[in-house]
């Protein structure tokens, strides 16, 4: 027989169910919702019928469905005016999702084929640099998070527009500076999501303002480098993403379709869009999952030393390690994974909507109503994940030694809108985290308790800070960096002309 919503709780008029979500993190709390009424349960938030879905098979089932591809089209959207990939949907979306896995693909981001070792070249020298300034705290307590933040957005910024930030520069502690408080802003105006009316709020019109006045200064920086690129463009020479849009801008004018690209959006700002989509989604994520890797050693150091013990064997200590080892790498690849499922740092995935009236596992789901995947609650699963709570690289590996990833584990989200940069992730990932403890025994500082591996839920969720001391181990004499390509001319240092 057909039913109709999934349940779940009641709430109160207007507000429904927002003033009981309060106390713990939404995505515990949300957990311990489905544990009550089940894996696909429907509430409402404000004015928003939302159905959140933790069963691992109906959420692939449905986001590999085109009507569940929509994005909710909420205050926090309308802001963004419907540019970016994040956060647009429909056609715009479709064809431009495709357009960016294809020249992202070109660039390197791919596991196997040409294009690959240019990528993890670019993503080594960056891992050197950063281990060297690392090595220079001589052991002292560090908090890893301004090396770890600068390292991995020069990654994303040289894929995107051939520009590397230098480490103490003035200039990207500000660009940080406005990212951090545009994802704090942003995040205050979650109610608005929820309960339209409040956007005439005195508060909430002094917040949009302040976002615009960010988002301008954001804008002018990437501006300028679009200009620069502008002014040395060589369609037979295509230096990184920008270069890309600035081809296909030429193209469609020679065409005739320049008027239809990106369906009449001004492509200036389209190309902001995309830059600061790549880099919020590119950076934070794999910076914290780092950091948790980190904190997840200095609970676990039998496991750190069983990873560095692998290292040592198959890599040995006169070079680092290289993306080909990962094959023969198997513990260190599955401590990885293990990071990636305790912590969970995008807990309810990013909200998916209905494009149409849709019906799900016998359930009927109207057009527009939110879908939230609970990500944590599948990874935390006792029913999946035998004692989820503990740190268990094994749970990755077969009887074999081989490792198996098994159909529940989603870090990535799944289906149609899934992480657009889990390959980069994944490379990023295994170079950083293999080459830091191949290089250094984490140890806590003394006097310090263990960082607490609850986390802050935000965005991501984070790490309480927290600093480690980063003992060098001792390499071979004939050890060298091969690939300290972010010192080479290739790259535009800003802040250093
Ligand atoms: C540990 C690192 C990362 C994790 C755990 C992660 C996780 C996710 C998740 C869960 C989603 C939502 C999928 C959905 O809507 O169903 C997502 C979307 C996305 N990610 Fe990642 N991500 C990571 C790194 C990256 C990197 C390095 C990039 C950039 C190159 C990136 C770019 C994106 C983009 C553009 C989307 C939106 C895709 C769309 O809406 O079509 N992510 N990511």
């Amino acid at each position: 027989m057909l039913k109709h919503l999934p349940p779940g709780p009641w709430g109160l008029p207007v507000l429904g169910y927002l003033p009981f979500v309060k106390g713990e993190a939404p995505h515990i709390h949300f957990k311990d919702l489905a544990k009550k009424y089940g894996t696909m349960f429907s509430t409402r938030l404000g004015n928003q019928l939302i159905v959140f879905l933790s069963d691992h098979k109906i959420i692939r089932e449905a986001f590999r469905r085109e009507e569940f591809t929509g994005r909710p089209h909420t205050e926090f959207i309308n802001i963004l005016g419907g540019y970016g990939i994040i956060n647009s949907d429909g056609r715009l979306w479709k064809d431009q999702r495709r357009f960016l896995h294809e020249r992202l693909r070109q660039f390197g981001m791919k596991y196997i084929g040409a294009g690959k070792e240019h990528m993890e070249c670019r993503i080594m020298g960056e891992v050197e640099t950063c281990l060297k300034h690392l090595a220079n705290q001589k052991g002292s307590p560090t908090d890893l998070n301004p090396i770890l933040s600068m390292s991995i957005s020069n990654v994303i910024c040289a894929i995107m527009m051939s520009v590397r930030f230098q480490h103490d520069d003035s200039r990207f502690n500000k660009f940080m500076d406005l990212i951090e408080e545009g994802f704090k802003l942003f995040g205050s105006l979650e109610a608005i999501n929820f309960i339209p009316a409040m956007r005439y709020m005195p508060w909430f019109q002094a917040t949009r303002k302040k976002l615009a006045q960010n988002r301008l200064e954001m804008s002018e920086f990437f501006q300028e480098t679009v200009d620069n690129h502008r002014a040395t463009f060589d369609p037979s020479n295509i230096r990184d993403l920008i270069d890309t849009y600035l081809a296909e801008i030429q193209n469609a004018k020679e065409e005739g379709r320049g008027e239809t690209l990106f369906e009449g959006k001004r492509s200036r700002r389209w190309m902001q869009q995309i830059i600061g989509d790549l880099f919020s989604a590119g950076m934070e994520t794999v910076k914290t999952t780092l950091q948790w890797a980190v904190v997840f050693m200095l609970h676990n150091p039998e496991i750190a030393k069983a990873v560095q013990e692998e290292l040592d064997e198959v890599v040995g200590r006169s070079r680092l390690p290289k993306l080909e080892d990962i094959p023969y790498l198997p513990y260190t690849e599955s401590t990885l994974l293990e990071v990636l499922r305790r912590s969970s740092i995008v807990p309810l995935g990013t909200t998916h909507a209905a494009t149409r009236d849709v019906l799900l596992n016998g359930f009927k789901i109207p057009k527009n109503t939110q879908i939230v995947p609970l990500l944590h609650a599948i990874h935390m699963d006792p029913n999946l994940w035998d004692e989820p709570e503990k740190f268990k690289p094994s749970r990755f590996l077969s009887a074999e030694g081989k490792v198996t990833k098994p159909e529940f584990f989603l870090p990535f989200g799944v289906g149609r809108r899934m992480c657009l940069g889990d390959v980069l992730a994944r490379m990023e990932l295994f170079l950083f985290f293999s080459s830091l403890i191949h290089v250094f025994n984490f140890q806590l500082p003394e006097g310090q308790p263990l960082p607490s591996t609850k986390g802050n839920a935000g965005i991501t969720v984070t790490p309480d800070s927290y600093k480690v001391c980063l003992i060098q181990r001792p390499l071979d004499a004939e050890f060298e960096f091969l690939c300290n390509s972010a010192d080479s001319s290739l790259m535009r240092n800003v802040g250093s002309h």
